[in-house]
């Protein structure tokens, strides 16, 4: 009989992560590894806010220690406004690498995606949980919409609405850290993307959403959403105060 490898059984995790130059990046990033690397099967999409791979993120790819995909796209000046969504274009990057990937492997190909941002913080129970994902998973998200945690609320083992306290009015009232799609479901659906045409912050994720699946086709995680296993953290911007205007040290370091 063919040895047994039961990682080869487990559907690959894609994670898409947009990431853009400021002084926290290389620390959010390398957070973010030391979590993925603890994750088996996981591919890790990286796409830089930018014109070009920065050398900052390709040095930093290629000592991450896990499989890595490192693209880029800039956002539009006009769309780098506060009050827009952010990372739209890198989404859709991130989906368009996947598509063309899958279009050239044959099936079946077992794969989960999900939108992993680089600042939030992901439990390692987070990854078991979505990567049985049939259709589209969801799960609560802590610290986020201005309270402890939105959750979708559960009856009978699906969805039938949302614990949340801003724009309750939303579709689907869940941050991008609270659902997981699989790679089915991607490929079936090839025209589904991030809009900016129309999208208001807190939207994006309904808008993408509706185009792939309904409330009543959600697959319930974390003990029926009832489990906070990501946070939507937030990093302080970091006080620069007393750095110097020009250079003054006899090194030069990557912070
Ligand atoms: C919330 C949601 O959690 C995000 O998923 C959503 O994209 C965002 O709102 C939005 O307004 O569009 P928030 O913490 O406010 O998140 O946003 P950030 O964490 O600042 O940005 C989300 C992701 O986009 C991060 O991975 C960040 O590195 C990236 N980003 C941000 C860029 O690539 N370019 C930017 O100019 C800003
Ligand atoms: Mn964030």
């Amino acid at each position: 009989p063919p040895p047994r490898r039961p990682e080869a059984a487990l559907p690959t995790i894609y994670a898409i992560t947009p990431t853009y130059s400021r002084p926290v990046q290389k620390a959010e990033l390398t957070r973010l590894a030391n979590t993925f690397r603890q994750v088996a099967r996981l591919h890790w999409i990286l796409v830089e806010d930018a014109a070009a791979r920065s050398e900052l993120v390709s040095r930093f790819v290629a000592g991450a220690g896990l499989p890595c995909t490192h693209l880029h796209v800039p956002t539009p000046r006009r769309y780098k406004r506060p009050g827009l969504p952010r990372a739209t274009e890198q989404r859709n990057a991130g989906l368009a690498w996947l598509r063309q990937r899958h279009q050239h492997l044959p099936p079946p190909q077992p794969g989960v995606l999900f939108f992993a941002d680089d600042d939030n913080t992901y439990s390692l129970e987070l990854f078991q949980e979505m990567r049985t994902t049939r259709k589209v998973s969801v799960w609560p998200v802590g610290l986020v919409g201005g309270r402890r945690y939105e959750r979708p609320v559960v009856e009978n083992g699906k969805v039938v609405g949302w614990y949340t306290g801003w724009r309750a009015d939303r579709p689907f009232a869940i941050d991008m850290a609270g659902f997981a799609v699989s790679l089915q479901v991607i490929l079936s659906h090839p025209k589904a993307v991030f809009k900016r045409r129309g999208s208001q912050p807190g939207m994006q994720e309904s808008d993408f959403l509706k185009q792939i699946t309904t409330v009543e086709e959600l697959e319930p995680k974390a003990n029926n959403c009832t489990k906070v296993l990501v946070w939507h953290t937030r990093t302080e911007k970091v006080n620069l105060a007393n750095e110097p205007k020009y250079h003054l040290d006899t090194v030069n370091i990557e912070v």
